[in-house]
């Protein structure tokens, strides 16, 4: 944590309905002893009102770098009763003021090197394939007395791991996180207060991830810091420079789509070991740094270990295992055999049919690792710095017969804490669900990815934004995204421009497909409905506000004709879109974007900003209707003269985003149903853009029956198919390839879907940011019987669960404690009566009993749905069909 001023957040639980927090007191104390005393000598913020949601910004002594601080809460519930104080927390502050950072950098005098296949795609002129070997590095250190706080703040890129007297420090692997390094690389810290001893080694192996030349960096490097608290609180420091020592080792070959290469015969036993001796190995060189951050995100673990299916043997004698799961990782192998025997594992996502691993959609990536056994006993290998995106594997060069154990396959991804489910009573949306939560994990690597298993897994903007919706109900993303959204402002040019790819590893690509940028704005907005994350809306606004003048200055009398490239990317039948005109995509996302700035600007209080974005947003529509709207429906690309075809994405975004004039809006509509229901017969003929919006379309303009057939037949294009076709995460292309090209099995850009069952299904969504109102609004639709989300919000625990019977309704609602409700009942019977708590609420349009915390509320309602405003609590409605 590397912030002067960190926020703090807590959850208050209470029992009684319609409670709130009142007040609240924060103690931020130097030692735990003190704080046991309730003395809170960095801060103690007395009694002060609660309505600083959901997080309280320090505003206390100021804080020391590499500390440890211990802090507790209280707070009085509405009656004025103040609750028992909280355990205590503890965190540890990292470097919080320029200049803190003293080690040097440091890498290896020689280096091997090796020429790797699928290094870049997209490769620039001139990009260099070649990559180094591992670096393997070490230093002794002995503490003069017991250590009663010893911490290791290190950045190794592209990869380490580090290592201590022997061990592995830590669970994250793929470390540190991927940033454009020469304006920001991230260190992270790790407490080794129960690692150290008398004598002390550390250890570190440097691997390339894409701190790589063809990316425009040099050879692997480190920097570390270890920093020691004595229980007579003294001090001591280490700091690396060119005393520690380098060396090569048994990894060799590694890279992020190439796989590794280790040679066991190259152990050297001890390096990581105190009093190793090292007189072999040369001294470190000092070398050139970068600028530090600490990394404030969940870093990339193992988070599950699968068991093979299956295991086939080949007519070649090779193995074939199934983990029955596509996935994002690596596979640990177990093995005992004569030393030189080389085990090669090649990873993909498909088979042939003779049973082989197909390895088209990898394309350039090699996603081989190779063992060299060392001999003499069981051996364990796993990769440390590349992943594959795969299902099966493929093992050649065992010696005998692998059994169930020989291999094991290991999900990587970061780390982030799953805060929301889904389930309801149609299998195919639950199995589309589960999908997609493996397709998004797959496909979060300290940045979101467009794809884990060809050689591209690069931060696409598109990919990201569109897919962000349903990664906010399903993870806790603040952290995540807080990082890629500053990796993209990193990445914003002087003219305010940005690229397609962030970090911005393939230069070329700027600037930006506007449909693939508004994932700045897109981002922040998200950030701030789902976490009421207003620090993020003010770092970037000045930014945000450079990224729309680039955009209004790259237009044409606000038409953006120069900038769309992949417009409504992948729909049916291609890769480009055939229908829908890139112009309408990227004029629209310019519309859609000075729309989210205002909102931004209104948040902030910057009314005059606001006012102008409006009406930008205004003349935008305008210009937008004049050039693209005909008679009935919007423009298309049209293939002849008698192609006179309604386009759904075309139709479906301006639906979205209001901007159809009342005099044409039913026509409009008539033309997206014309297309979906009568050319398409239930099936998207949308991009990822079209996929992004259409159900939600249709849902708000009192088509959610369709929406539903929509989401749920089985046959192509659509979520049913895939499921059909034995997928287990989501397709790149609606249509089932399997070719060598763009066909990955596991893209997560058609996955906002997910968001659509939880908002719509289910029916949860912020009405106010952070949760601060819950909106429960779900749609009973087909044959559903029953649906159930919740939701671990910044506000707390949030949920609906429904359930419909032949002649009754239920529904279950956990508003947290602070929060309001406002909660619609689908009224499925004519003359039906809710009841709650056992009282008759409401009958034929009128309240009759009263429940405290629950009014009758006008809140928009449609005739088909009765709206009561609550409290925070627990409520159980039922509707009762027969009077
Ligand atoms: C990626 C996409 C990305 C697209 C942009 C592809 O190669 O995999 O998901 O958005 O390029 O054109």
């Amino acid at each position: 944590m590397d912030t002067p001023t960190p926020r703090f957040s807590w959850l208050v639980e209470s029992s009684t309905r319609g409670d709130r927090p009142k007040a609240c007191q924060v103690l931020v104390s130097s030692a735990r002893e003190l704080l046991q005393s309730d003395i809170g000598d960095f801060w103690d913020t007395g009694m002060i009102d609660a309505e600083q949601r959901p997080s309280l910004e320090y505003l206390g002594e100021a804080l020391q770098s590499c500390a440890r601080y211990f802090w507790k809460v209280r707070w009085w519930d509405r009656e004025g009763a103040a609750s028992p104080w909280s355990e205590p927390a503890s965190f540890v502050t990292a470097f919080l003021y320029e200049g803190d950072w003293k080690p040097k950098w440091i890498g290896a005098r020689q280096v091997q090197e090796f020429r790797s296949k699928g290094t870049v795609l997209l490769g620039h002129p001139g990009a260099d394939d070649t990559q180094a070997c591992a670096i393997y590095v070490r230093r002794d250190f002995a503490l003069k007395e017991k250590a009663s706080l010893a911490l290791v703040f290190i950045s190794g890129l592209g990869h380490y791991e580090l290592r201590l007297n022997g061990e592995k420090v830590g669970t994250s692997v793929l470390d540190p996180g991927w940033t454009d390094y020469k304006k920001k690389s991230l260190y992270s810290s790790y407490d080794v207060t129960s690692l150290v001893r008398d004598k002390n080694a550390v250890g570190i192996i440097l691997g390339n991830g894409r701190h790589i030349k063809s990316y425009g960096y040099e050879q692997p490097k480190l920097t570390c810091r270890i920093e020691v608290e004595y229980e007579s609180g003294e001090r001591a420091v280490i700091f690396s420079d060119e005393s520690w020592k380098t060396s090569p080792g048994p990894l060799q070959e590694n890279g992020l789509y190439f796989g590794e290469r280790y040679d066991a015969r190259l152990l050297i036993d001890g390096w990581d070991q105190p009093g190793f001796d090292d007189g072999a190995w040369e001294k470190a060189l000092a070398v050139a740094g970068y600028p530090l951050a600490s990394q404030m995100m969940h870093p990339v673990r193992v988070t599950e270990r699968l068991a093979p299916k299956s295991i086939i043997r080949l007519a070649s004698g090779a193995f074939v295992f199934d983990f029955g799961q596509n996935f994002s990782g690596w596979t640990r192998l177990r093995v005992d055999g004569p030393m030189g025997t080389e085990v090669r594992l090649r990873h993909a996502e498909l088979l042939n049919d003779d049973g082989t691993l197909n390895y088209g959609p990898n394309e350039n990536a090699e996603a081989t690792d190779v063992y060299i056994l060392r001999g003499g006993g069981p051996e364990v290998y796993e990769p440390r710095f590349t992943y594959h995106g795969f299902r099966y594997v493929e093992m050649a060069g065992f010696p005998g017969e692998p059994g169930p154990g020989a291999l094991e396959g290991c999900f990587a991804h970061s780390d982030v804490e799953r805060t929301g489910t889904f389930s309801c009573s149609n299998e195919l949306l639950n199995r589309v669900h589960r999908n997609v939560v493996w397709g998004q994990l797959s496909n979060l690597m300290s940045i979101p990815t467009d794809c884990p298993q060809r050689d591209e897994r690069h931060g696409w903007l598109g990919d990201a934004h569109l897919s962000a919706e349903e990664a906010v109900y399903n993870f806790d993303m603040a952290a995540f995204y807080a990082k890629f959204l500053d990796d993209i402002r990193l990445a914003q040019k002087d003219d305010g421009s940005l690229p397609d790819v962030v970090p911005p590893y393939l230069p070329r690509l700027y600037p930006a497909d506007p449909a693939w940028s508004s994932a700045y704005p897109t981002l922040v907005w998200l950030l701030w409905e789902h976490y009421a994350d207003g620090r993020t809306i003010a770092k970037h606004y000045a930014n945000l506000k450079k990224y729309i003048d680039f955009l209004g200055q790259n237009a044409d009398r606000l038409i953006v004709r120069k900038l769309g490239k992949y417009g409504d990317w992948c729909p049916p039948g291609g890769i480009v879109p055939k229908k829908t005109p890139v112009d309408l995509t990227s004029t629209w996302y310019y519309y859609h974007d000075v729309l989210l700035i205002a909102r931004l600007a209104a948040v902030l209080g910057r009314k005059e900003d606001a006012q102008q974005y409006a009406k930008l947003a205004d003349s935008i529509r305008t210009a937008f209707n004049d050039t693209f709207l005909g008679e009935t429906q919007y423009a298309a690309i049209r293939v002849s003269p008698v192609d006179n075809y309604p386009n759904q994405t075309s139709n479906a975004l301006p639906l979205y985003l209001n901007m159809v004039p009342a005099e044409k809006k039913d026509k409009v509509l008539a033309s997206l149903l014309q297309s979906v229901i009568r050319q398409q017969d239930f099936h998207v003929d949308t991009g990822i853009l079209g996929t992004r919006y259409i159900l939600d379309v249709l849902t708000d303009n009192d088509q959610a029956e369709v929406a539903y057939r929509m989401a749920t037949h089985k046959s192509y294009p659509g979520w049913g198919y895939m499921l059909a076709e034995d997928a287990t995460t989501l397709w790149e292309r609606w249509e089932k390839l399997t070719g060598p090209a763009m066909n990955s099995q596991n893209h997560i850009m058609l996955g906002s879907i997910d968001a659509w069952f939880y908002r719509v299904i289910a029916g949860l969504s912020p009405a106010l940011p952070g949760w601060e109102a819950v909106r429960v609004r779900p749609h009973v639709l087909g044959d559903l019987s029953s649906a159930e989300a919740k939701l671990e919000t910044v506000a707390g625990m949030v949920r609906s669960a429904w359930n419909k019977a032949e002649d009754s309704f239920s529904m279950e609602v956990s508003i947290p404690v602070g929060a309001a409700g406002q909660v619609h009942i689908p009224l499925l019977w004519p003359g039906a009566r809710i009841i709650e708590s056992g009282k008759l609420l409401w009958r034929a349009g009128r309240a009759v009993e009263s429940v405290p915390e629950v009014v009758l509320a006008d809140l928009g309602g449609d005739g088909k749905r009765a709206v009561f405003k609550t409290g925070s609590g627990d409520y159980r409605f039922e509707l009762k069909k027969s009077g």
